[in-house]
């Protein structure tokens, strides 16, 4: 099965073979046919959602399961929010855009980041101030080896700094792991009534000063968040990418004050923890990564921590490249970059 239609870095590649998961009930059939031990023999199966975290660098082998459960209703509304699911193959931003549609406010900060809601809890995704643990309720998961259903809360999915238990292995010392191990089926959302925009960054700030509305509602703030994403993140149909390709480091105080003596225009951000985040992008620009590339893997010129396909690219080509940044990066602010996307 060809798989450049289902990772949005457009990287040609095929799955030997793939079966979609619409309902759980698929799944089930699946692990009890004949066919399943040897589908399985070599390799677990790999759980795809929207391949927009994704760089494939060959033909994939393991069993590729495409998720693709689909459904988004309200669950309950109470005097103080909403409980909102969505199953694990909707689209994300349209799901975004269904919950402002019915007026649930809460995700508009997220809008327009590419993937499935499946996906969204396992790097747990954030832009403009709102990461997903902020909004996440519980998610519906089924263990890949048992097949039993199983769901976690917020507590148990582990999350952190674009990261959770789904992408940690389960042979962590902290015995905390499901990378490989799950396939979720649905998420639900929390949405408290007592809304507050969260207009903290410098692009929300810029978008008050030039419309002078400094109450803007959720719709508001949603285009607001697509038009700054728009002009400086490239659209995966138009120009395949996985968005973010580093996480933003994280340094020391001490740290951080060595690099601003030697470049001052670091761009920083303290942490309420005393840890300071730099911004990866910055790095890389200021290595004067921006526009370069290995072969058609690219730097994006206009925000330099996305690599892009430009045309043809191959998953080795866009490793290769991110490998370079890495050292060139190392060499010049001994900082190493941690990649973001799944690698297989
Ligand atoms: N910068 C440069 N040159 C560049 C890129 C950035 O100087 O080429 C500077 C910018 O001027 C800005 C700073 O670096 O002062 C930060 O850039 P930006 O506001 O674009 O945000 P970011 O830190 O690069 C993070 C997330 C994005 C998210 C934005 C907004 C990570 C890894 N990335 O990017 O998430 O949309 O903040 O919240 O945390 C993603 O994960 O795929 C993603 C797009």
């Amino acid at each position: 099965v060809p798989l450049q239609a289902y990772n949005s870095f457009g990287i040609v590649a095929k799955a030997h073979r793939l079966a979609r998961i619409r309902a759980e009930a698929d799944l089930a059939a699946l692990r009890a046919s004949d066919d399943w031990p040897e589908l399985t023999r070599e390799a677990p199966p790999f759980v795809l959602g929207g391949g927009s975290n994704l760089v494939i660098t060959g033909d994939v082998r393991p069993l590729v399961l495409k998720v693709e459960i689909a459904g988004r209703r309200l669950v309950e509304e109470t005097p103080k929010g909403w409980l909102v699911e969505a199953g694990a193959g909707e689209n994300w931003h349209a799901f975004v855009q269904w919950t402002l549609e019915r007026g649930w406010p809460g995700l508009e900060n997220l809008a327009l980041i590419p993937g499935t809601v499946g996906a969204s809890p396992v790097q747990n995704i954030g832009a403009y101030g709102v990461e997903l643990q902020d909004r996440f309720h519980s998610l519906d998961a089924i263990d890949l080896r048992s097949g039993e259903g199983f769901t976690l809360d917020a507590a148990q999915c582990g999350f952190g700094y674009r990261d959770s238990v789904f992408k940690h292995p389960p042979t962590d010392a902290r015995d905390f792991g499901l990378a490989g191990r799950a396939l979720i089926a649905r998420v639900r959302f929390w949405l408290p009534k007592a809304w507050k925009p969260v207009l903290g960054y410098a692009d929300l700030e810029r978008k008050i000063a030039e419309t002078g509305n400094t109450t803007p509602d959720a719709r508001t703030i949603f285009d607001w968040i697509c038009a700054i994403r728009r002009a400086k993140l490239p659209d995966p149909a138009v120009i395949g990418n996985a968005g973010s390709f580093f996480k933003n480091p994280t340094v020391t105080l001490d740290q951080c004050a060595d690099i601003i003596a030697r470049e001052p225009k670091v761009v920083h951000y303290p942490m309420p923890d005393g840890t300071v985040k730099l911004a990866a992008g910055w790095l890389i620009d200021a290595c004067g990564w921006k526009g370069r590339g290995v072969g058609n893997a690219g730097v994006y010129d206009k925000q330099a921590l996305v690599l892009v396909n430009r045309g043809g690219a191959t998953g080795g080509e866009v490793v290769t490249l991110a490998k370079a940044i890495q050292t060139s990066v190392y060499e010049r602010f001994g900082i190493r970059l941690e990649p973001e996307p799944v690698v297989i």
